[in-house]
């Protein structure tokens, strides 16, 4: 089978990311190789304003990309002979913020038509559901697909992110059913404003993880929201609003607890929601992604409810977790293999 080079740039959010991926197979067993890459935070830029501010984003976007490039395709002297060995060029169309989006898309369209390559359209939220697919290691193949993955479907996979919450039952690589999603904020979104509210600086998600992990996460019985409703859906702004309240009507409250005790309500609904899918459908596998999938609790009372249960998990390594440009180069390849193009132009709303 042809192996195909790909460069990818992700700018969806508050990431400049570029990455050259090799990735080879059928979209059965489809297999990816990091052979470079590079990511920008954004984080001091945003942090005085307590999250990401667009235009900044943008402005930040515009600066980092050709830097990135030079780090990953070298210099623009031996540029021609680098790209000889490139097969494709793909870059996130959406969702995340347009203004952001749009940098990247023009940055690719102009690198596609210089160098006169394909240019591949790739849905961010398919980069994080094909995660899992995603070395731990440069320059190697995840261990636990050398094999087809047809062993592992169906399966229920929850993407868990700064803008998006959504289990879907997913039958192959190819085709999935959302089963729910956010009805309010993401979780991802739900730890950000309650660190916020803890006076934690932002992004919020993992400085609360680190906040919460000298706490007592049944100190306080904070509200699992919609657990008995029979939808697939989540919600997590009553949550949020419960630990204001809580901070307000308990000046004294140990924050440490109180963090512990907010993680410990999002883990459980997470949780209780995926298994029930996992059940109702007889999944053979859990996939977790997106950026909250790198908090340790939720991914280790993930991979202990799934193996109680006779469940593969399979999570990537956390680097993989928040917003990168290797899992955007899985997400345009397996796009290419379906036949799925994407508009090449900023879609904010694009849907899974
Ligand atoms: O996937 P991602 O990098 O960007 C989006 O597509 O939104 O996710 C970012 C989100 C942020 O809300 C961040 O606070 C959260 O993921 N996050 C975490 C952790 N690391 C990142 N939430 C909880 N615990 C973490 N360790
Ligand atoms: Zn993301």
């Amino acid at each position: 089978m042809r192996k195909v080079k790909i460069l990818a740039i992700e700018t969806s959010c508050d990431e400049t990311a570029i990455a050259l991926v090799e990735a080879e197979g059928s979209i059965k067993s489809p297999r990816f190789k990091v052979l470079k890459e590079a990511v920008a935070s954004q984080v001091k830029v945003h942090r005085p304003f307590g999250g990401v501010v667009p235009h900044l984003a943008k402005r930040e976007h515009l600066q980092n990309l050709p830097l990135l490039c030079k780090k990953i395709c070298g210099r623009e002297e031996t540029a021609n002979r680098w790209w000889k060995k490139i097969n494709l060029v793909t870059v996130t169309v959406g969702p995340g913020l347009e203004p952001a989006l749009w940098t990247g898309i023009v940055f690719a369209k102009q690198l596609a038509k210089k160098y006169r390559k394909p240019l591949w359209g790739a849905n961010h939220l398919e980069g994080h559901l094909y995660s899992f697919l995603l070395p731990a290691k440069k320059k190697t193949v995840a261990s636990s697909l050398r094999s087809s993955t047809s062993k592992l479907f169906p399966a229920v996979a929850l993407i868990v992110s700064g803008g998006h919450t959504v289990l879907l039952l997913v039958k192959n690589l190819k085709s999935w059913k959302k089963l729910g999603e956010t009805r309010d904020d993401a979780a991802g979104e739900a730890f950000d404003k309650v660190a916020r509210l803890l006076q934690l600086p932002y992004p919020g998600g993992p400085e609360l993880e680190k906040l919460a992990s000298g706490g007592d996460p049944r100190a306080v019985n904070f509200p699992r929201p919609l657990l008995r409703d029979k939808s697939y859906d989540f919600s997590f702004s009553g949550l949020k609003t419960a630990v204001l309240y809580y901070l307000r009507d308990h000046p004294n409250a140990s924050r440490t607890n109180v963090a512990a005790s907010f993680q410990q309500a999002i883990v459980d609904t997470l949780l209780t929601k995926t298994l029930r899918a996992a059940v109702q459908f007889r999944a053979k596998s859990i996939l977790l992604s997106g950026g909250v999938a790198a908090n340790k609790t939720l991914r280790r009372e993930m991979q202990r409810t799934a193996e109680e249960n006779g469940l593969q998990f399979l999570v990537a390594n956390p680097r993989y977790n928040t917003d990168n440009a290797v899992m955007i180069a899985a997400a345009g390849y397996l796009a290419y293999l379906r036949g799925k193009k994407y508009p090449l132009r900023a879609n904010g709303a694009l849907n899974i």
